[in-house]
């Protein structure tokens, strides 16, 4: 891993053979900036310099929250005073839950999905912070802790609404007496989660906090490169994680696997009915989701954690809503993860064994990119600020292929 010590060079204006020669669609391997947040590598993922199998086995996902949006690893009196307000924070403005319960007949329906109402809810926040038309780094941290609090509080209240339920922990945004994690499970349910569910959500929450220059992240820093403001910046960053191309791929991946389930029945897992879905799918060219990466060629680091924590919730035969047993799931998934790796050399992503873990926990499917969010938003957050803190305005070429000029009254 790369620590950068001498500053940058001052950008200096390519000619445009130079631009062309560095073109790569998607900006594919190109670096677009820096950052001191994250370390992506094919041999490794860092958070801050701090391994993530060494997060995902030591920390929570407070404490890592705390390090991205902070830069060090909290003291327990820092850790103590970061969670008594984060929780002060969880309960949302009036204006935001009526805005849910307003939209309750539209998310029961499907016709408007969780991730839109989230994106919209998000935006309703800002008009209500007073903090957010200031950019500044004091700013903005208020405004991270904020939007960390209460994305989980809109994420329960939207599911209560789906269930046709009272609101749950309204006053409050859920039970103060325990953790990040939890509380997400408990705003959804109503119920305080067993420890071991707790600790797979709190886990997810970690992995999926942050990951470099994403396309979601990356986003969010082009509008906050432009002065604009973190509750701005981050309605774009969740505008670009639902697509199934990137977040929204976890709600997919368990959408593809209920497919597979559908159409080779309990009794067509381990056998030959699955190698003959797989080889349709490769015939009619279909990205099957929650797999490959852009970055990743040899695998997702953060796949095969999560993958061992959902196995080992689902071999307690923990029942789905469809009726399978769960681990029924595990053994489709990893039938499929093998022929992926046999036939095409493409591993499984972090969203591929998200989706059957949550699954196996009873989470409604539309929920799982939410989720994504209520963890992502750190990452989001500390970028906002680090873009604030050391801008230049983000403003690639481009590459014209279109008319010769011409006259318009030629
Ligand atoms: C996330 O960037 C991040 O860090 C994102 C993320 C994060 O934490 O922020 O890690 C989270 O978004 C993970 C990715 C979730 N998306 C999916 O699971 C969607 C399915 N995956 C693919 O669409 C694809 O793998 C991408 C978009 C993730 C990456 O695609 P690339 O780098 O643009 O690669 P490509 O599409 O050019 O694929 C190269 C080859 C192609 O074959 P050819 O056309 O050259 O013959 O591999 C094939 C692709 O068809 N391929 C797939 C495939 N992924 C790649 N074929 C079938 N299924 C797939 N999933």
């Amino acid at each position: 891993m790369s620590t950068a010590t001498t500053p940058a060079p001052k950008p200096t204006a390519v000619s445009k053979e130079q631009a062309e020669a560095v073109f790569a669609k998607g900006l594919e391997g190109i670096i677009a900036g820096e950052t001191a947040i994250c370390s992506i590598e094919q041999g490794g993922l860092w958070y801050r310099g701090y391994e993530i199998h060494d997060l995902a086995q030591n920390a929570t996902f407070e404490e890592v929250a705390f390090l991205l949006l902070e830069g060090h690893k909290p003291s327990a009196s820092e850790l103590s005073r970061f969670k008594a307000e984060v929780i002060a924070e969880r309960p949302l403005h009036p204006a935001v839950t009526s805005f849910i319960e307003s939209m309750g007949g539209y998310l029961a329906s499907g016709r408007a999905v969780p991730m839109d109402i989230l994106r919209s809810a998000i935006s309703i926040l800002g008009h209500t912070d007073p903090d957010c038309q200031d950019n500044s780094g004091p700013a903005n941290l208020r405004k991270s802790k904020r939007l960390l609090a209460k994305i989980p509080t809109i994420i329960g209240h939207m599911q209560n609404v789906i269930d046709g339920k009272a609101i749950i922990g309204r006053e409050l945004g859920g039970d103060p007496t325990i953790d990040h994690a939890a509380n997400l499970l408990y705003l959804m349910t109503g119920q305080k989660p067993a420890k071991e569910y707790a600790r797979v959500i709190d886990v997810s929450l970690i992995l999926y906090a942050e990951h470099d220059y994403n396309a979601s992240t990356f986003t969010s820093r082009v509008i906050a490169g432009t002065l604009s403001d973190m509750h701005g910046a981050v309605s774009g960053g969740v505008a670009a994680l639902k697509g199934s191309l990137h977040g929204g791929a976890n709600e997919m991946a368990m959408e593809m696997l209920k497919e597979i389930m559908h159409d080779v029945g309990e009794k067509g897992i381990g056998t030959k009915a699955v190698d003959d879905w797989m080889h349709k799918a490769f015939d009619t060219k279909r990205k099957l989701m929650g797999f490959g990466h852009r970055v990743y060629k040899n695998g997702d680091h953060r796949a095969p954690i999560l993958h061992k924590l959902g196995r080992n919730i689902a071999t307690s035969d923990a029942k789905n809503p469809g009726g399978h047993p769960a681990i029924k799931w595990f053994e489709l998934g990893e039938q499929v993860q093998k022929i992926m790796l046999d036939k095409k050399t493409i591993h499984p992503n972090v969203d591929f064994p998200c989706g059957m873990t949550y699954f196996t926990m009873g989470i409604p499917v539309p929920q799982y990119t939410p989720i994504f969010v209520a963890s992502r938003i750190t990452g989001w957050a500390a970028h906002i600020i680090e873009q604030h803190a050391n801008n230049r305005l983000i403003r690639p070429l481009s590459k014209y292929t279109g008319e010769a000029p011409r006259k318009w009254n030629g």
